[in-house]
């Protein structure tokens, strides 16, 4: 790290040090919510209940405008391979780019392809919605599941087509569970998988397509692929009218955009899918040209740093007041997690500050019967992000959704508020005194001055959907330009994956133990003792 970056940690670490109470930014500045919101149309990004002031502000925007973000912003869009672990491009953005301006990769312009699948996709997905399909089986894992399966959730009242179902887990119990409620016959099976050789899809697949010819289906016009290994599909046999291909600039977790995205648009159809990518597009271009504290996904970025490597809190909670945004901490998981979990700085350095924060969440108001506790009363902080509509898709049950956003908004005023020991024995004042009183009181004690953000919109449609999605995509790439890391490799999963292709072999029995360590040698020792099939 230069020094000038070193005096900018050390700095933003001196803000952190005042131990500023939230509450009374409020009483210093009555603009304050306005002027620590960022907007883009109608969507609202809410972190004035942070401990972040102008100061502090003033000092991530240093840090950031230091850290070259813009440049490397404006690499990314024009095609150089900022992945530089893997020599490639990272231009999942040209996915959502629909009005074809040109995306240039080694010369050539990647638009006409791109919007040319896109077509040859929607042409798919309409003949497969107007067809005997009753059910579709996404079998896919990682970035070739979560966002499908994520966004397949969220625009559940957009679904007009037929049921899609998502399998990803080697576990049989998974495939199982699936294709239990499908018929064979009026199924179709996407195999959707980047590389085409992860164990989990391809064991899924094989297990799919012997359960098709069982059961009378016909693999041959009912199987589908997504790949960027047209040799592979080709060679699973999939006919190439089924096979859907994309470029390796394209990483696995940020792919539902493009043909990952297939069974989401057999779900939902094209229009709704494409209304989705220009939600996508508007977040791009906002990120692209709004500047400084306008600029949402560079504010969302330096909420992120300031909690993680600033304040050092180890972990950041999720938390979208709808139901329908169930598994979007798991999405958010895989994109964050798998980008910025590293230690190792793209120079092939150490980094000497936190990696990106454990990313985890649950739907409100849910968690708040189970973890809650935790975040309120727990001796971690844990910055909170919260989302939630200001309309839910339910008309009729608008008393629900007015309960769900009063308790969203109760949360974050909670967190930050908290109640002091006085209020606290006031509670209890009828029914305790002496020492009996004191002690009850302070179990009712909360310490406040908890960090939140909220991010509000006005209904969860599909181009809302697609705004969050890109909004978290460019928060990652800020962060991880911020911290110097490469967010579009992986090789922290080669190791567990190594492994556990040579235990295959070992688990059964096949080969031997003898070189593993005593823990392992022991779970082989047991399951092989209690094998029955
Ligand atoms: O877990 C590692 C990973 O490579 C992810 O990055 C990826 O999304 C997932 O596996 C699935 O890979 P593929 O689409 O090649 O099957």
């Amino acid at each position: 790290m230069t020094t000038g970056a070193t005096d900018m940690w050390d700095k933003l670490k001196d803000l952190a040090a005042r131990e500023t109470r939230i509450e009374s930014l409020f009483a210093e500045d009555q603009t304050r919510a306005q002027s620590f919101s960022a907007q883009t149309g109608d969507m609202l990004f809410d972190y004035s209940k942070t401990a972040i002031d102008a100061a502090a502000r003033d000092a991530l925007l240093d840090l950031a405008a230091a850290s070259g973000w813009e440049e490397r912003r404006d690499a990314m869009f024009s095609g150089a391979p900022i992945n530089e672990t893997e020599g490639r491009a990272v231009l999942h953005t040209a996915l959502r780019n629909l009005d074809g301006d040109p995306v240039l990769q080694d010369g050539t312009d990647v638009m006409p392809e791109v919007l040319a699948v896109l077509d040859r996709m929607a042409r798919f997905a309409d003949q497969f919605r107007a067809s005997k399909i009753t059910d579709v089986v996404n079998i896919g894992i990682g970035g070739s599941d979560l966002g499908p399966a994520m966004a397949a959730r969220a625009l559940s009242p957009y679904h007009d087509g037929p049921r899609v179902h998502f399998v990803s887990n080697v576990d049989g119990a998974h495939i199982a569970d699936t294709l239990r409620g499908c018929d064979a016959r009026t199924t179709l099976v996407i195999v959707a998988s980047k590389t085409f050789t992860t164990i989990e899809t391809m064991t899924n697949a094989r297990t799919a397509k012997a359960w098709m010819v069982d059961q009378g289906g016909d693999p041959a016009t009912q199987f589908a692929a997504v790949s960027t290994a047209l040799d592979k599909t080709e060679a699973f046999g999939i006919p190439a009218d089924r096979v859907f291909g994309f470029e390796d600039w394209v990483g696995g977790r940020y792919s539902m955009w493009g043909p990952i995205g297939l069974s989401l648009m057999i779900a939902i159809g094209p229009k709704a899918f494409r209304a989705f990518l220009r939600g996508g597009q508007e977040m791009d271009r906002h990120m692209r040209s709004a500047k400084g504290t306008d600029n949402m996904p560079l504010m969302l970025a330096l909420v992120g740093i300031w909690h993680r490597q600033v304040c050092d809190y180890a972990s950041r909670a999720v938390l979208p007041y709808d139901e329908r945004l169930g598994r979007l901490p798991a999405y958010l998981q895989q994109l964050e997690m798998e980008s910025n979990g590293k230690s190792v700085r793209m120079d092939g350095t150490r980094l000497d500050i936190p990696s990106g924060p454990i990313v985890w969440g649950e739907p409100g108001t849910n968690g708040q019967h189970a973890f809650y506790q935790l975040i309120h009363q727990g001796t971690d902080v844990i910055p909170c992000e919260f989302m939630v509509a200001a309309n839910g898709h339910e008309a009729d049950l608008g008393h629900h959704h007015d309960l769900l956003v009063a308790n969203c908004f109760a949360q974050s005023e909670a967190l930050m508020r908290g109640r002091d020991l006085d209020a606290a024995r006031a509670k209890v004042a009828d029914s305790f005194e002496g020492a009996e009183l004191e002690r009850q009181a302070a179990h009712r004690v909360f310490a406040g001055n908890r960090p939140s953000t909220t991010l509000i919109y006005p209904l969860l449609d599909p181009a809302t959907l697609g705004q969050i999605i890109a909004l978290y995509e460019h928060r990652v790439f800020i962060e991880g330009v911020i911290l110097g890391i490469n967010s579009y490799d992986q090789w922290g999963v080669e190791l567990g994956k190594e492994l556990a292709t040579a235990l295959g072999p070992v688990v059964t029995g096949e080969a031997s133990a003898e070189d593993k360590d005593g823990s392992t040698r022991q779970l082989v020792a047991y399951r092989l003792a209690h094998r029955t099939s």
